[in-house]
């Protein structure tokens, strides 16, 4: 019998839906899926109000940790045959919840020596959020087989415009009637079970060798390289932001927000625009360069800096 455990942590369920359809056709009498949910002690707000939601933003980028409900011992106590890590992305990082559980000491304990999938369901600015993690579970010694990168597959600016709707009306609908739905959509969560397949195989002959170009062959990560320069650019400014907003505590702290949702603005309706017209310009000579990211960020390998 294989064991599988999937630990996740999903707000509104949207990466549960894809993490349940990939695990119905792994699972037969053969394999045994457990769950295991990160419980945040202090609970994250849903809907989100404004405040609240770039309050989280110095935490998650600098990746510190916040208390998380223990993990139950009947899952600390078994040895898996593989883990699928189901993450959701916040502010180009990895969730508070996931980058607590991946900072804590029951992280190592199930991840250790452990083949490991991650997948995620997010906007569709991943990549350097995959890198974190990717440091992350090399420092739990666990071993990154496969990944799946879910993604809201509209425009860019469409998805910042439906992702509020979303994220703080707490629906997830058509905004105004006329805008597409906002995240992962409807069809590209049950098309997710077939990721299933190939899972269960590597699973099976305990061999991990070819699994994610098999999963890269059924369309499991599709690289915009647009965004990758804007994801990159963003990070560097965003530590800057998080490293001083970090430092400001009460009312200094609401009003530093407060600029810092102005510029998210900025970023996101003028320079993310100029840093595409940019990449635009610079394809061709750039064409190399880019097809190397492309294949590299669509790996599980971990450059070392
Ligand atoms: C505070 C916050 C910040 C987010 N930042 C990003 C981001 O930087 N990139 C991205 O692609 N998605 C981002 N998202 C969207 C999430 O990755 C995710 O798709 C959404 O929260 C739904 O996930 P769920 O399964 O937890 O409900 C953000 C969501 C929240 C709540």
């Amino acid at each position: 019998m294989k064991e599988i455990l999937v630990i996740y942590y999903s707000q509104t369920g949207q990466l549960f839906d894809v993490l349940k359809n990939i695990s119905a056709t792994i699972s037969d009498e053969n394999v045994n899926i457990s769950y295991c949910e990160i419980v945040p002690k202090k609970k994250f707000p849903f809907p989100w109000k404004s405040e609240e939601f770039f309050d989280v933003f110095p935490e998650t980028f600098l990746q510190i940790p916040a208390p998380i409900e223990a993990i139950p011992d009947e899952i600390l106590r078994k040895k898996y045959d593989l883990v699928i890590l189901g993450y959701t992305v916040w502010y180009l990082t990895p969730s508070i919840p996931i980058n607590s559980f991946l900072k804590s000491s029951e992280a190592n304990k199930i991840l250790a020596n452990t083949p490991v999938i991650t997948i995620s369901a997010s906007r569709n600015m991943w990549i350097m959020a995959q890198e974190k993690v990717k440091k992350l579970l090399v420092e739990n010694e666990a071993k990154l087989v496969g990944n799946i990168a879910l993604v809201d597959r509209n425009i860019n600016h469409i998805s910042v415009i439906t992702i509020v709707h979303w994220m703080m009306g707490g629906k997830k609908t058509r905004l105004f009637g006329i805008f597409p739905k906002p995240g992962v959509s409807d069809s590209d969560i049950v098309a997710a079970s077939r990721f299933g397949l190939p899972i269960k195989k590597a699973v099976m002959e305990s061999d991990y060798g070819t699994l994610q170009k098999n999963l890269l062959e059924m369309g499991a990560v599709k690289i915009d390289a647009s965004l990758i320069a804007t994801d990159k650019r963003g990070n560097v400014v965003f530590g800057k932001w998080a490293n001083t907003l970090i430092k400001k505590t009460g009312e200094e702290r609401k009003k530093w927000l407060v600029y810092f949702n102005y510029y998210l603005l900025f970023a996101i309706w003028v320079i993310a625009p100029i840093v595409f017209i940019v990449f635009l310009l610079t394809y061709l000579p750039m064409f190399r360069k880019i097809q190397k990211e492309r294949a590299y960020y669509s790996s599980v390998a971990l450059k070392q800096d």
